[in-house]
């Protein structure tokens, strides 16, 4: 771990007086909907959905704590659009989901008796495989070509009237270096990588139709979203999903819908106006979009002001601001296994961890919130700016408010160690704050498309969870590790936590 990141800051919690005045505590517009913090929770898979991505009582239990700590916002992890199999993530591609997120909107808002607005994350994704055996991807993946049979000749010139079969083993047999020169660079990122459909690949006809589709499908989402009592969504634009991928740079598409700035921005443009037309106008639509991609010859800010600036002319309520988390610079994966999009460069900027550098995560990409946000107040535009990233401090989220940054701060990990810490700032009580150490064990879970939980929760592993009906405590499957942070009872006597230095 670099040393100048070894110990978290010292901090200074407010006192309640100083909570009551503090901006983060005060109320905010949020497009139709007013909020009564500036305190947000984003968008988190915690992997408690069924098979069939239907809700289950494990994330009433997840969303119920998150609502206990009464954000002003909190947001329901990414929930995927369309009605096809995806493993253990929320969905909403249908009416039959309605029902189950009815259920879930009922639980948060008795756990936050209704103080907390409750959005939900739309996303799309595009196809992705685990990484293949090397002997499957030859013998059967691959289409063998005339640029292989060329390539291949050249290094034995037998193999020019070869059968396929007698190619395909002959490639199975190739060095690493060897195949870097008879494989095409798409192919080599098939085998080495996994298969991944990419918005480029318009030879492929519902990749092309992606445009005419995806206005539609997202705002029937949006539109099922609000039947189930959501006070609004938050599309995905960030990432290394579809949405994102339109906004990129690297989106080369040449039917009006990548290119230049304007073409790129055009089909996010396109589904806020769908989503827009289908839901009620007390129904709040913001966006996730990616400050900066921070992969090589992809968007930077520029592109990123670009983007929410004609967002905002189109009405779009907010605007959260995240950065990184692509495929294009992910580790490779093992073989039998998918690529994770937070194990590169990119994926670090996005969930920085205390090993990253110097500077740490601390408040670590306010600077692309703020840089949006100057653009818009600059053009007239009030939409509100979210802000995330390593913040954990009161002193760090009233600064980012008070400087103008951003209007809303949303904190991912520090809420997940502790949901309660919003309160216990509120209460003066910020001493008994269960501070996040930054080191990802609860992303490393994430990735394994494990249940999600936070490595502080077990030293309490007895302690009582407050949203059990029956008093027992909700474990993992090995038994290991709680599901549910520890109960805080805000009436109890105060009790210190331990300070920094130990953690
Ligand atoms: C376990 C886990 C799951 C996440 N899932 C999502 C997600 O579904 N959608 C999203 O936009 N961001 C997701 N994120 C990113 C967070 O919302 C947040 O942007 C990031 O963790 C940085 O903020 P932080 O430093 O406050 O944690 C996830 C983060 C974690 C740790
Ligand atoms: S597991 Fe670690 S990084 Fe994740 S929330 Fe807990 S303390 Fe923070």
């Amino acid at each position: 771990m670099h040393p100048a990141t070894r110990h978290l800051p010292t901090t200074t919690w407010p006192t309640r007086e100083q909570a009551a005045a503090a901006i983060l505590f005060s109320s905010a517009s949020l497009g139709p909907a007013t909020t009564r913090t500036r305190t947000w929770v984003p968008a988190m898979v915690p992997w408690r959905a069924s098979e069939t991505g239907d809700v289950t009582p494990a994330v009433h239990a997840w969303y119920a704590r998150f609502a206990q700590g009464l954000p002003g916002v909190l947001v329901v992890e990414a929930t995927g659009i369309r009605d096809v199999p995806s493993g253990p993530l929320l969905r909403i591609g249908d009416d039959r989901y309605v029902p189950g997120l009815r259920e879930l909107t009922s639980a948060v808002r008795e756990a936050s008796g209704g103080r907390t607005k409750l959005l939900v994350q739309l996303i799309d994704f595009l196809a992705i495989k685990r990484r293949p055996e090397p002997a499957t991807f030859f013998r059967r993946h691959l289409a063998v070509t005339q640029e292989h049979r060329a390539r291949l000749a050249e290094l034995d010139p037998t193999l020019a009237g070869a059968d396929d079969a007698v190619l395909r083993e002959r490639m199975l047999a190739l060095s690493a270096s060897r195949l870097a020169s008879v494989l095409a660079p798409r192919e080599l990122d098939d085998l080495t990588r996994g298969y991944r459909e990419r918005i480029t690949d318009t030879h492929l006809p519902h990749i092309a139709a992606l445009p005419r589709e995806l206005p539609p499908l997202f705002a029937a989402a949006a539109r099922r979203a609000e039947q189930a009592g959501f006070d609004g969504v938050e599309l995905h634009y960030a990432h290394a999903y579809t949405m994102a991928s339109f906004l990129s740079r690297l989106n080369t598409r040449t039917d009006g819908y990548g290119g230049a700035l304007e073409h790129r921005a055009r089909l996010a443009i396109e589904v806020f106006q769908g989503v827009r037309a289908a839901v009620s106008s007390r129904f709040v639509v913001g966006c996730r979009l990616l400050g900066d991609e921070v992969i090589d010859d992809g968007s930077r800010i520029d592109d990123a002001i670009h983007h929410s600036l004609a967002l905002a002319r189109a009405g779009i309520d907010f605007v959260s601001v995240s950065k990184g988390g692509k495929f294009e610079d992910a580790k490779e994966p093992k073989v039998g296994e998918a690529i994770y999009p937070y194990t590169g460069p990119s994926g670090h900027e996005c969930m920085p961890t205390r090993k990253i550098d110097a500077r740490g995560p601390f408040g670590r990409n306010l600077h692309l919130a703020r840089a949006i946000r100057d653009a818009l107040r600059a053009a007239g535009r009030v939409t509100p700016v979210v802000g995330a990233g390593g913040i954990n401090s009161f002193e760090l989220a009233e600064d980012a408010l008070r400087t103008g940054a951003c209007d809303f701060v949303a904190s991912a990990r520090q809420s997940l160690a502790d949901p309660d810490w919003w309160r216990k700032m509120e209460l003066g009580r910020g001493a008994e704050v269960r501070r996040c150490v930054f080191t990802n064990y609860c992303e490393a879970l994430d990735q394994r498309h494990e249940q999600v939980t936070c490595q502080l929760w077990d030293r309490e592993l007895d302690a009582p969870d407050p949203t059990s009906r029956d008093g027992a405590i909700a474990r993992s499957h090995d038994g290991r590790r709680r599901l549910v942070p520890p109960a805080w009872d805000a009436d109890e006597e105060p009790r210190r936590r331990p300070g920094p230095a130990s953690l």
